[in-house]
């Protein structure tokens, strides 16, 4: 009986790594960066499909070269480089650490980069809007927002 749960396990544990391993983008990507040893803020949920198809952004809103031009005829399939191969410090810089650095220096750090990916356009989407940043169909633009708080 249980030789045979060990096996139904392994064989759906295949199928599941069969249909990964063919699929692009998740429609909906964990931002769980491995570079990071231990992640202090939980976890962030991001629905890229969503921004894509559903808030009309290109691809070069977010996507950039080595030169920071945009990737607007990026295609799903490309071979998109991640964040970090050029924002490489795994964490992010504030406060005192950060005093005297220029903007392009924090954004070497990989979470400075990501925010001011992220930030900026919620905000402005929010203020085209009119939309308060506490109602719930507001873009998020504070930690817990984006980082929910563990237990929940
Ligand atoms: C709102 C911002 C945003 C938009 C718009 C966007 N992306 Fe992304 N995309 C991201 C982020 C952030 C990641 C995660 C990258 C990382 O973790 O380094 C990502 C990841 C990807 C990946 C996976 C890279 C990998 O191998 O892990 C691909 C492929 C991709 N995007 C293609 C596209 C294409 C094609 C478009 C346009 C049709 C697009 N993206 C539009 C932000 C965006
Ligand atoms: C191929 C290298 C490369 C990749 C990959 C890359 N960046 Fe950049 N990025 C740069 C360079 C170079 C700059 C210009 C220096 C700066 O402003 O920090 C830049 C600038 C930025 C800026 C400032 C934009 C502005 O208008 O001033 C943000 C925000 C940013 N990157 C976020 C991201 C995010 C988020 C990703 C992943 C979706 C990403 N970058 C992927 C190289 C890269
Ligand atoms: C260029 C603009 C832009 C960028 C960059 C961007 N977003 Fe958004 N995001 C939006 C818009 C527009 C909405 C929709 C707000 C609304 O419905 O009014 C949104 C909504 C969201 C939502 C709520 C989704 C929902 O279902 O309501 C999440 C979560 C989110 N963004 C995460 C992120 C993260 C994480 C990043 C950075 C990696 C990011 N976004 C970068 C434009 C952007
Ligand atoms: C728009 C969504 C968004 C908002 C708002 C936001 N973050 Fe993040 N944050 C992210 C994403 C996405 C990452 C990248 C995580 C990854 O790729 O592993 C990140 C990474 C981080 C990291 C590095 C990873 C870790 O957990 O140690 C820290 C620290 C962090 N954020 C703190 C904050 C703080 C503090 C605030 C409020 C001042 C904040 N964030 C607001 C989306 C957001």
């Amino acid at each position: 009986m249980e030789k045979k749960l060990i096996f139904i396990s392994i064989f759906s544990l295949c199928c599941a790594v069969a249909v990964f391993a063919g699929s692009e983008v998740k429609d909906v990507i964990n931002m769980d960066n491995k570079a990071y040893a231990k992640h202090k803020k939980s976890i962030v949920v991001f629905p890229h499909k969503k921004h894509i198809e559903d808030f009309k952004i290109n691809c070069g809103g977010c996507h950039h070269d080595k030169d920071k031009k945009p990737l607007n005829n990026l295609k799903m399939g490309d071979d998109v480089q991640n964040c970090i191969e050029c924002h490489k410090k795994a964490g992010m810089i504030k406060g005192k650490a950060a005093k005297g650095l220029t903007d392009v220096q924090k954004r070497e750090y990989h979470a400075n980069a990501i925010h001011d990916s992220c930030k900026p356009c919620h905000k402005k989407n929010n203020k085209e809007k009119g939309l308060d940043k506490k109602d719930p169909a507001a873009a998020p633009t504070s930690c817990v927002q984006c980082h929910p708080k563990k237990g929940k």
